[in-house]
């Protein structure tokens, strides 16, 4: 398994372009399965996540081409409702093709997502969500059947804003019969994309962008084209990695996605400025200790909160970081100490004490975002850190080695069994 080597304590200089959102771009290749003929989506990133629903979207019988950015989908010949457990537990985002083949073809077959790195993260809004649709759900050895000759409107309530069911309930609810109204849905950029790029297929969504959405049943959908927004969360990181160790611009970005985190780096003491579509942040001389608490859109995204960790853990001071989003999404603290950070936790708290210096060390990814914070400590560290089982990063973010050397950082990939 490839190994991310660094030599920390290189100061960053320079730009970088952003890549398009995964958890845009995941949500769009699924709900193109919906309309007959071919869509391209543009600025598409190249990862092991987008790699995965590509194979996916084959499997059920459409077929794709990539090639620099470039996603063509031609859902013509899909035939196969079926996602697979081999396939859908190495990503849970498999499970968008719920909504959009049982809308098609009034059955679909998907495999149940596994638990992940910090926790079971339950799929029951989504399911919910679809009985209320009139959908008929069983369960018959690990897989999901779901089962409809034709959806019908409903009303439907979310206890929690989540991402996945909205985006799901709301591809399953475009072509149902009559008006479903979604309270509570998610806010995500990455959602109101989705929703955008359903109305461009002829769906009939409104309230976008709010946390009522209203979906006036359309009988067919068309093929459309999009441009995949910048990825709120790999540029938070990279701002991130620049509050530590240099002056950095980010360009092709979207500032206003990251309102949230563009305060609490303020608060920190770094210097942020911004124009349309590039963000420049500028390393504070002592990076103050700031409380974080993670939020849903537009709060600071549970998906910063380790990199977050990691910036505090240099911190002049002590800093309290709850997680309201993954109660027990913390796997990346024990790796972080590793360095010769300070922070314990305690529930859905992490409890940092700033220390003057960071050391190397070899530490382990869990998940994406988890390796992104081991990154961004290693890039500030002393010393030599190795980061193993980077596959974690490889699903989330673009060249991420590639980016940070251009700006400066000494970072290379080894494969050991090479
Ligand atoms: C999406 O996951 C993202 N993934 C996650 O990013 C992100 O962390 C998460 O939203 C929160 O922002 C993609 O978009 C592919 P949720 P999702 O449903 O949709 C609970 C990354 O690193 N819940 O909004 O699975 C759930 O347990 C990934 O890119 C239920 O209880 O998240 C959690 O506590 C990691 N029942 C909360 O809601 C359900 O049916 C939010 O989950 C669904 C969710």
């Amino acid at each position: 398994m490839d190994k991310i080597l660094i030599e920390g304590q290189k100061p960053l200089s320079g730009s970088v372009m952003i890549s398009g959102a995964k958890n845009a771009v995941l949500p769009i290749m699924t709900a193109a399965l919906m309309a007959e003929g071919k869509s391209a989506l543009t600025r598409v990133p190249d990862l092991r996540d987008t790699r995965t629903m590509i194979r996916l979207m084959k499997i059920v019988g459409a077929t794709c081409s990539f090639k620099d950015g470039r996603l063509e989908i031609n859902a013509s010949t899909v035939n196969n409702p079926e996602a697979p457990y081999d396939l859908v537990k190495t990503m849970r985002a498999s499970f968008y093709v719920l909504g959009p083949l049982l809308a098609r073809f009034g059955v679909v077959k998907v495999s149940l997502p596994g638990g992940c790195a910090w926790g079971p993260r339950p799929v029951d809004f989504h399911l919910k969500g679809l009985e209320k649709l009139g959908a008929k759900i069983t369960l018959e050895s690990g897989y999901i059947i779901a089962e409809a000759k034709r959806l019908k409107g409903a009303d439907i309530s979310f206890e929690f804003p989540s991402v996945g069911a909205t985006g799901n309930i709301a591809m399953a609810a475009v072509t149902a019969e009559g008006t479903t109204i979604i309270e509570n849905a998610a806010r995500e950029p990455e959602i109101v994309q989705l929703c955008e790029y359903l109305n461009a297929m002829g769906g009939c969504i409104g309230g976008i962008g709010t946390t009522r959405l209203t979906i006036d049943g359309v009988d067919e959908l068309h093929p459309a084209d999009i441009d995949v927004i910048p990825d709120r969360i790999e540029t938070g990181t990279f701002l991130i990695a620049g509050a530590l160790s240099g002056e950095i611009t980010l360009n092709g970005v979207n500032p206003q996605h990251l309102d949230a985190v563009l305060l609490k780096l303020k608060e920190a003491g770094c210097n942020v400025s911004t124009t349309s579509n590039s963000i420049t942040i500028a390393p504070a001389e002592t990076i103050q200790a700031v409380d974080m608490t993670t939020a849903v859109y537009p709060g600071f995204p549970t998906d910063l909160q380790a990199q977050w960790v990691a910036l505090m853990s240099l911190a002049k001071g002590s800093s309290m970081i709850t997680d309201t989003v993954y109660h027990d999404r913390f796997s990346h603290v024990p790796e972080l100490n590793r360095f010769g950070a300070n922070i314990k936790v305690d529930n859905n708290t992490a409890f940092v004490r700033g220390v003057d210096e960071l050391v190397g060390a070899p530490v382990m990814s869990t998940d994406i975002r988890a390796s992104a914070s081991l990154i961004v400590a290693g890039l500030a560290a002393k010393g030599i850190t190795e980061v193993s089982r980077v596959y974690h990063i490889d699903r989330g973010y673009e060249q991420i080695e590639e980016k940070f050397r251009s700006l400066g950082a000494n970072i290379w990939r080894e494969n050991p069994n090479a």
